[in-house]
């Protein structure tokens, strides 16, 4: 890699991400069904039907899984609590679940690894699902119930909590567009569950407030977007893009308010009276997390419904998921944020990573793309602290390689290879190349 610790602040963390229902295994312990193994049970959502039910069963591995963490020099670690597993029917707590985090949280102490805890990353369980999920607005309120449970329990322990993962693929990305659990393409949904999963950040927010926690904050991913041409339609399509994409949830939790370029489609099918909810949305945060991948071009295109854009990738080189690989769209982001929205507030890179075709071959994995994009991607963050951002660390995604969501278990993102019939795991040579480059 082409940097070194020493390149950056004392303070500044390298870490691994992970998400419950990726990796976990949610047939162990008691977990309740989630919305995902609804949606991998239809026909064509999901790769093979794959679901989360053994993952890379880290439920029972856990304790190794965080010895690599820990032998790769990293110092922290972003995993997420999942609700189906706290509490199966979405209400009532499960004690085998919680002991599971409680143990988790302590593996990572013992470890001398900092936990980043996120409340939501999908795992929404299916009786709330049955009741509407993110269109109903009681899930919002089930949420808070669910935040004071798990902090009740580890609260004591975790260094940061993150709400909410991506707001944007929860609410137009599944609501929309389809593409994930509840796989609607419904606007009047996409518009509730658009202000809803901003609601539960706010009420998330009050309650882990009302328990005096500290260090709080959201996870939200943003995607480089541009013109593809000079025509003037296509200036102002990138702008309704990017205010879908980029602006809606960072303006509604840092301001209060919604950008019209969106607002102005969805506005006829908002829940009523979502204005009062704002004050509650824009509380003060304590930090921001900043999940980063790929950059899009965009054209006009009238023969589709609102929004009447097209996407499509940028030119460069395509990661396995065809997603454009483009470090400066993370350095652009990082410094965009930091000057129109927070100010000095501290941001954290807490998603970056790529997906490849990995083979083992003689107990190794030789991946130098994924050592290269990793590196890239670490100097546009260095670059973006000499911008004057206030980046407090890194975290790959992911940890291993683990459930994609749609595409099943086929696109492999892990810095540590995982065998998912023997569930041997790994370390891949970018694992390696991080390792030495954290060491020095
Ligand atoms: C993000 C998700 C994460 C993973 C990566 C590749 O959108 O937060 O769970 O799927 O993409």
């Amino acid at each position: 890699m082409d940097f070194k610790r020493s390149d950056f602040p004392k303070d500044f963390l390298f870490g691994a991400a992970t998400a419950a229902y990726q990796i976990e295994g949610h047939q162990f312990g008691g977990a309740g069904p989630t919305h995902w193994d609804t949606f991998a049970a239809g026909p064509g959502n999901v790769v093979r039907g794959e679901d989360g039910a053994v993952a890379c069963d880290h439920y029972h591995r856990f304790a190794d899984d965080l010895d690599l963490l820990k032998d790769a020099g990293m110092d922290a670690y972003r995993f997420s609590t999942s609700w189906a597993r706290v509490m199966p029917d979405g209400r009532t707590p499960n004690p085998e679940g919680l002991d599971f985090y409680d143990r988790l949280v302590d593996a990572m102490l013992e470890r001398g690894l900092k936990p980043f805890q996120t409340l939501y990353h999908w795992e929404l369980p299916a009786a709330l699902a049955d009741k509407g999920g993110w269109m109903n607005r009681d899930t919002c309120n089930y949420f808070g119930d669910f935040a004071d449970v798990i902090t009740d329990r580890i609260g004591d322990r975790v260094n940061a909590i993150a709400t909410i993962n991506e707001p944007w693929c929860i609410s137009y990305l599944s609501h929309f567009l389809g593409h994930h659990a509840p796989g609607l393409r419904d606007i009047r949904a996409t518009a509730r569950a658009m202000h809803h999963i901003n609601l539960a950040h706010g009420i998330g927010m009050s309650r882990l407030r009302a328990k005096g926690m500290t260090n709080c904050g959201i996870v939200i991913n943003f995607d480089h977007t541009a013109p593809k041409d000079n025509a003037p339609e296509s200036v102002a399509a990138t702008r309704t893009w990017d205010a879908i994409m980029n602006r809606w949830f960072i303006e509604a939790t840092t301001r209060g308010t919604y950008p019209l370029e969106a607002l102005t489609g969805l506005d006829p099918h908002m829940p009523r009276g979502w204005e009062d909810d704002m004050p509650e949305i824009s509380q003060p945060i304590d930090f921001l997390g900043v999940n980063y991948y790929t950059r899009h071009k965009v054209t006009a295109d009238d023969t589709s419904v609102w929004p009447h854009v097209a996407t499509e990738e940028g030119p460069g080189d395509k990661t396995q998921m065809g997603w454009e690989i483009y470090p400066d769209g993370l350095q652009s982001f990082l410094t965009r944020l930091s000057r129109d929205y927070i100010g000095d507030m501290p941001i954290y890179v807490t998603e970056n990573g790529m997906a490849w075709d990995d083979h083992v071959e003689n107990d190794a994995v030789n991946d130098p793309e994924r050592t290269k994009f990793i590196s890239d991607h670490i100097i546009a963050t260095k670059q973006a602290i000499a911008d004057g951002a206030n980046v407090k660390g890194f975290f790959y995604w992911s940890l291993l390689d683990n459930y994609e969501w749609a595409f099943g278990y086929e696109k492999r993102f892990g810095m540590i290879h995982v065998d998912f019939e023997t569930l041997k795991r790994t370390p891949k040579a970018s694992y390696h190349a991080l390792k030495s480059a954290i060491a020095q």
